[in-house]
């Protein structure tokens, strides 16, 4: 079975209740509940921090044995270079994901320290995104 980690980074443990209009009106824990009974054959975990050095010890924690990272930084996106460095420090697979269309808002937003060390991006599908991601992981 193919171990698969959802890392969310910062406000994202506030989907739901959030700039609704941009993240929709459902939080992450019963999202990852509905994922769970969709992808019985997978085993899924799901991890959410606020700061840069615990998302960083996360890749690093599954980043040698795991199958897969369906990862949504946030706003570390567009800043970090440290979270960079550990997705190309690692062997697991990560997929960079956004919520949002990043590329129809704010110019800051549009670019990505993450993608070029990323297996591929998925974006603007809203929670969708982290469905595709984990799909696109059990492709390959
Ligand atoms: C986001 C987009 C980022 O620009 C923003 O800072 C987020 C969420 C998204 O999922 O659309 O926190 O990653």
């Amino acid at each position: 079975m193919k171990k698969i980690l959802l890392l969310n980074g910062p406000n994202l443990n506030l989907l739901g209740v959030r700039e609704k209009n941009i993240y929709g009106d459902q939080n992450f824990v019963s999202f990852f509940e509905e994922l769970k009974d969709e992808f019985p054959d997978v085993d899924l975990s799901y991890f959410q921090a606020n700061s840069e050095g615990a998302i960083i010890d996360e890749i690093h924690r599954v980043g040698f044995e795991w199958d897969g990272i369906v990862l949504n930084a946030g706003a570390y996106t567009h800043t970090s270079i440290a979270i960079a460095d550990a997705i190309a420090a690692v062997t697991t697979p990560v997929i960079e994901v956004h919520i949002s269309n990043v590329h129809q808002r704010e110019e800051f937003r549009h670019h990505s320290y993450l993608s070029a060390q990323c297996k591929g991006v998925i974006l603007g599908f809203g929670l969708n995104s982290y469905r595709l991601g984990i799909l696109s992981l059990m492709l390959s």
